[in-house]
């Protein structure tokens, strides 16, 4: 089946960067939002971010108004194209509520249309239970921000057919992206290393090692790491990074993946980083 028609779920973060990157490769994108305010925030943002394009001499003009008009957006899952060939689910990072997304699509979209998933951290084999075609069924984890950001992890759960996998590897080849293939296990790979990494950085902040900034330094300028793990916590969002150390904590039921008090105390007081406006760092 050749992929003409996507669907994203979720205008956030991540689901307008993947709309954004399908549409100026010229498919139609179908980007599905909860009301009419955060549809229109989603292709605000996507406008901003190929307006940074234009600016890096990446693309034009007409190629930013072929794209945006590649772009529905709607409201409401119940709305969504009916002949998709791919849904890609980008919402919060919560387990009851993707299974609730996938139960209600799988009347709505045709049997022979393949479900992605965007999650950093849960298992694909348990979200394809609900969908009724675990064999279409996989993850395809975008890194943020999705316009430059080269890889993307294609993840493997239990039943996802040779023939779904190779769909989507092509499917990323079309994107000018890089794919990985990884087996369905807590974390995949990126956040299976990075977290712990991110993890042991708050704990060094928490027992008053070093400052944010020293810490960050000593990854920056002693590792090469493009950017400290607490500057990246905060890009991340501090929420997102403590339900992908649960996930963690309880996928392999080990002491070493305990989510640090002092992430738990700051995601409880709203501190959750970039989009909160203050995390490890003030914005
Ligand atoms: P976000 O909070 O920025 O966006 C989620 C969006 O989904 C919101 O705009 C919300 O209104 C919308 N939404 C929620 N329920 C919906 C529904 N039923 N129908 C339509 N829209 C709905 O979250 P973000 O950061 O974009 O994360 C989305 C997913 O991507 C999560 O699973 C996350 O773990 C994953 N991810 C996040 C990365 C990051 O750096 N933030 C990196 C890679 C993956």
């Amino acid at each position: 089946m050749e992929i003409k028609n996507i669907s994203v779920i979720g205008g956030g973060t991540m689901g307008n960067g993947i709309a954004h990157v399908f549409a100026l490769k010229g498919f139609n994108v179908n980007l599905i939002e909860m009301n009419d305010e955060l549809a229109k925030k989603a292709l605000t943002m996507i406008s901003i971010n190929l307006d940074r394009q234009i600016k890096k001499n990446i693309i034009n003009e007409t190629e930013k108004s072929k794209t945006l008009n590649n772009i529905k957006a709607v409201v409401g899952v119940e709305n969504i194209q009916e002949n998709t060939d791919l849904v890609i689910e980008a919402i919060v990072e919560n387990k009851d509520a993707k299974l609730s997304v996938f139960n209600r699509l799988k009347a709505i979209i045709k049997s022979d249309s393949i479900f992605a998933s965007n999650t950093s951290s849960i298992s694909i084999t348990e979200l394809s239970s609900s969908s009724n075609r675990p064999d279409k069924f996989i993850g395809m984890h975008f890194m943020n921000p999705v316009p430059v950001m080269k890889l993307i992890e294609i993840i493997r759960g239990y039943e996802t057919s040779d023939e779904t996998y190779n769909a989507i590897k092509d499917l990323t080849l079309r994107l000018d992206k890089v794919p990985v293939q990884v087996q369905d296990y807590p974390g995949f790979i990126s956040n299976r290393i990075l977290m712990p990494m991110i993890n042991e950085a708050i704990f060094a902040l928490m027992e008053n090692v070093a400052s944010a900034e020293d810490i960050d330094a000593v990854m920056k300028l002693g590792m090469s790491h493009p950017m400290g793990p607490l500057t990246l916590a905060d890009f991340i969002g501090l929420d997102v990074c403590l339900a992908i150390l649960n996930v963690l904590y309880d996928g392999f039921n080990d002491p070493k993946y305990r989510p640090c008090p002092l992430l738990k105390k700051m995601v409880a007081a709203g501190k959750l980083g970039r989009k909160s406006g203050e995390g490890f760092y003030k914005y």
